[in-house]
């Protein structure tokens, strides 16, 4: 997943926009401004969705303005210690707002409220309010504890929260491409990451909210959705389990829900709504999805498969249950089973503990053997609390660090660049997505392999589909003409 990241929420349009509120008891939160600032991963994002319509529950209105805002969320990432650096900066922005403006509340949700908890009170004194990831309906609750003049804090994990019977408010988005989180937490116990600790247990959502949220999107306008999870492969959905006692009553197995099986049930929405899904785990990722890839012309043909190193021994130490052999005859299903028009991306993390110039060297052979057309690629950033933080000394400087990252994207460069040459001559089915950055004069989209492809605009919309005839490209963006 793309990691890092920054949004506000924007009100498509000049004033501030009201949502639709329940009629009746008197609200004291109505018409006060909420801006809200979103870091990390999509399911962050896809997070701030739902805070947002939490919020507007409430009436709050939206403004994409902090210096307009009585409150200001911050939903944060804490996944390296660059991210949550980041936020401090931040807070010394709206720290200045403060001093203009006393009663202005400041809220910080996500995954380093979760992972800092009260500690974040008191070494942020800006910060009024701490909600952690499953914490999002206590928000109002807490919003009218701080308006009594206290500090509030929830960072209780659940093990159920799904927010399945919340409709996002969507944030992040031109009206074309949408997430849905099919399932909150992660259960692996990867050596070096925080996520287990700030997302809690796996839980998977109910299916059939999922496929009522995408069929609501369809019917409005939009034509691709992208199914979130940490782990997507681990999705199970057993209908009779009764989470009301806090216990699991399992029955027959044919009646749980798998992922291949939720990706069918997606697709059979339309033809036209494209599917795509983020993160598959190597170890769990199995044959079933790529035969239900394979079988639905709209599931997009790209498959996120972080190997994050392509040493065993460093593989061990991170905890990925899997080594390169397992890896790379996952590696050789995809191609078996959808071809080498299946594009594939990865996770790379240069620098783990302990590791040696010769082990970094294999990571730079696994890349050379499956040839990712992309990836997001770290150095490692010692996380507290993790079992590589208490375990292993964090011992390479980060120079050698950030040169072994330089090496990895130095190669994923030139790996992108073949692949993205390959394309020349090639005609793709591009869903329009929005104005090219760089020019008014041209569209953006993406291909089902998840390239990004530029052309002139023609007399198309956003949200169409063509085909386009790649004439150019760079390592990163493919450039054409529409011919259909
Ligand atoms: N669930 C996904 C990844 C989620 S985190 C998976 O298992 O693949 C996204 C990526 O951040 C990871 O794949 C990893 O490459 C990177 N990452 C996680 N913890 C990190 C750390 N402590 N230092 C550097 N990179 C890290
Ligand atoms: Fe982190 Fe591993 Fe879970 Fe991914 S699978 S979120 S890397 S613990
Ligand atoms: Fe995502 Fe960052 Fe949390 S990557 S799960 S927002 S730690």
């Amino acid at each position: 997943m793309n990691m890092e990241q920054k949004t506000f929420i924007s009100t498509h349009g000049s004033a501030a926009k009201s949502l639709p509120k329940p009629p009746g008891t008197h609200n004291p939160l109505l018409h006060r401004k909420l801006y809200i600032e979103s870091y990390g991963c999509q399911m962050n994002f896809s997070d701030s969705e739902i805070v947002a319509s939490i919020m507007a529950q409430q009436g709050f209105v939206f403004t994409d303005q902090y210096h307009e805002a009585d409150l200001i969320l911050i939903n944060t990432c804490a996944i390296r210690d660059k991210a949550e650096q980041t936020i401090r900066n931040r807070l010394l922005v709206f720290n200045q707002q403060k001093i203009k403006q006393p009663d202005l509340i400041v809220g910080i949700l996500g995954c380093m409220a979760e992972r800092l908890k009260t500690q974040l009170l008191e070494e942020e004194k800006v910060v009024d309010l701490i909600a952690g990831p499953d914490a999002y309906r206590d928000l109002p609750r807490l919003i009218s504890q701080v308006d009594q003049g206290h500090k509030a804090v929830n960072t209780f994990l659940s093990k159920e929260e799904t927010y399945a019977d919340i409709a996002p408010i969507r944030l992040h988005s031109s009206g074309v491409t949408a997430f849905i989180s099919i399932m909150r937490g992660c259960n692996n116990m990867c050596s070096f990451c925080i996520v287990p600790f700030t997302r809690g247990r796996e839980r998977s959502r109910d299916p059939y909210s999922i496929v009522q949220e995408a069929k609501k999107l369809f019917e409005v306008g939009y034509k691709e959705i992208t199914l979130l999870g940490q782990n997507v492969d681990s999705y199970s959905w057993n209908p009779s389990i009764s989470t009301a006692a806090g216990s699991q009553h399992h029955t027959s197995s044919d009646q749980v829900i798998h992922f291949s099986q939720l990706l069918a049930m997606v697709a059979e929405i339309d033809p036209n709504l494209r599917v795509r899904f983020s993160t598959s785990h190597p170890k769990d990722m199995t044959d079933k999805v790529l035969y239900t890839m394979k079988a639905y012309h709209n599931i997009c043909k790209h498959i996120h498969l972080p190997v994050q190193s392509g040493n065993n021994r460093i593989l061990k130490l991170m905890n990925r249950t899997y080594d390169r052999a397992w890896y790379m005859e996952r590696i050789h299903a995809i191609r078996n089973i959808l071809g080498p028009s299946c594009s594939i991306s990865s996770d790379m993390i240069a620098g783990f503990c302990s590791e040696t110039e010769e082990e970094h060297a294999d990571t730079l052979s696994l890349m050379d053997c499956v040839q990712y057309d992309f990836s997001f690629m770290f150095y490692y950033s010692e996380r507290p609390g993790t079992l590589a933080a208490r375990k292993y000394p964090d011992d390479l400087s980060e120079a050698v660090k950030k040169r072994r990252l330089s090496e990895i994207i130095a190669k994923q460069r030139e790996h992108a660049l073949m692949h993205n040459q390959k394309s020349i001559n090639q005609v793709y089915q591009v869903l329009i997505e929005k104005c090219s950055k760089k020019s008014e004069a041209f569209f953006q989209g993406r291909t089902s392999q998840n390239k990004i492809v530029v052309f002139p605009k023609g007399t198309y919309k956003i949200g169409d589909y063509v085909d386009v005839e790649i004439t150019n490209c760079n390592a990163a963006t493919l450039f054409g003409t529409v011919v259909s």
